[in-house]
C-alpha cells in the first residue's frame, strides 16, 4: 500500500495581524503538491479572508468545529458552513483543544470528539483527528503511551474510512517545546497505532490510514522523520508560519 503523504500548517491563534496574512499565505503556496496534501488551519477569524488564496491545491481546514450544526450556538462553527464555503477538511482533537494547556474550559473529551467527528463525515468533510499523550505518561514506556492513546481511538474506530480521516500523532510534550520525538519513538508509535487498527478494524484500514507526526517538526527534522515507514508526514505548528513549511513538504514528497 502506498500511503500518500500529508502536511498541514496548523497556525493556531496566529498572526495577530490582518496585514501579515499575506506572507503566511506565500509560505503555504510555495508548497510543491504535487506528491504531498497540504493544509492549513488558519485561526477561525482568517479563515473566510485566506481560504481562496492558495494557487497550488492546499487545503484550508478549521481547528474546529461544533458537532450540531447551525443555530444558536454562540462562538461555534458548523460543518454545514465548512461545507458551503468549500472547503473539505477539518482539525478536531488537538491536544490545545483537548484542555492539555488549560484552554477550552471544560476541555474536550473523547466521547465530546467522537460526536465531532461523526458529524463532520455525515456532512461529507474528511477529519484530521489528533491524539497524544502528556510527557509522564510518555516516561513510563510505549505500553503507557497506548493505553493513553487507545482510549482516545475507541469511540472513532468504526469511523476510520483511510480516504476520509487522517490521524495526527501528537505527543504533547514535543509541542512548542523544541522536543522532537526521535524517529524512533515515532516510529514505534506510529507502528504500534497501526497494529490497534489492524486489530480493532481491519488489515487493510490499518494499511491505508494516514499518520502524521506532529511536535515541533522542522525543516531540520523531517527528513529523518519522515524516512519512518509508518509516519506519513506532519501536522506543523510553529514551522508553518516561516517559509521551512516548503522544506517540510519537500522532506515527504
Ligand atoms: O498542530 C501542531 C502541533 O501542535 C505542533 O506544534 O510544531 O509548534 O510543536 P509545533
Amino acid at each position: 500500500v502506498v500511503r500518500k503523504p500529508i502536511v498541514g500548517g496548523n497556525w493556531k491563534c496566529n498572526p495577530s495581524k490582518v496585514s501579515e496574512l499575506k506572507e503566511l499565505v506565500a509560505n503555504i503556496d510555495a508548497c510543491d503538491t504535487s506528491g504531498c496534501d497540504v493544509y492549513v488551519c488558519p485561526s477561525t477569524l482568517h479563515i473566510g479572508i485566506v481560504y481562496k488564496s492558495f494557487k497550488n491545491g492546499a487545503k484550508v481546514a478549521p481547528q474546529n468545529c461544533n458537532y450540531k450544526g447551525c443555530g444558536a450556538y454562540t462562538g461555534e462553527m458548523s460543518a454545514d458552513q465548512m461545507v458551503d464555503m468549500g472547503l473539505e477538511w477539518c482539525l478536531i482533537g488537538h491536544s490545545e483543544r483537548r484542555g492539555e494547556f488549560g484552554l477550552p474550559t471544560p476541555p474536550e473529551s473523547n466521547s465530546l470528539l467522537a460526536m465531532k467527528c461523526k458529524y463532520l463525515l455525515e456532512k461529507g468533510m474528511k477529519v484530521i483527528f489528533a491524539i497524544g499523550e502528556p510527557l509522564p505518561v510518555r516516561e513510563k514506556g510505549l505500553k503507557a503511551v497506548m493505553e493513553t492513546l487507545i482510549p482516545q481511538l475507541l469511540e472513532i474506530k468504526g469511523m476510520l474510512d483511510p480516504a476520509r480521516v487522517v490521524l495526527a500523532y501528537e505527543p504533547v510534550w514535543s509541542i512548542g517545546t523544541g522536543v522532537t520525538a526521535s524517529p524512533a519513538q515515532a516510529q514505534e508509535t506510529h507502528r504500534a497505532i497501526r497494529q490497534w487498527i489492524a486489530k480493532e478494524v481491519s488489515p487493510s484500514v490499518a494499511a491505508e490510514i494516514r499518520i502524521q507526526y506532529g511536535g515541533s517538526a522542522n525543516a531540520k527534522n523531517a527528513p529523518d522523520l519522515s524516512k519512518c515507514p509508518d509516519v506519513d508526514g506532519f501536522l506543523v505548528g510553529g514551522a508553518s508560519l516561516k517559509p521551512e513549511i516548503a522544506e517540510i513538504v519537500a522532506a515527504v514528497a
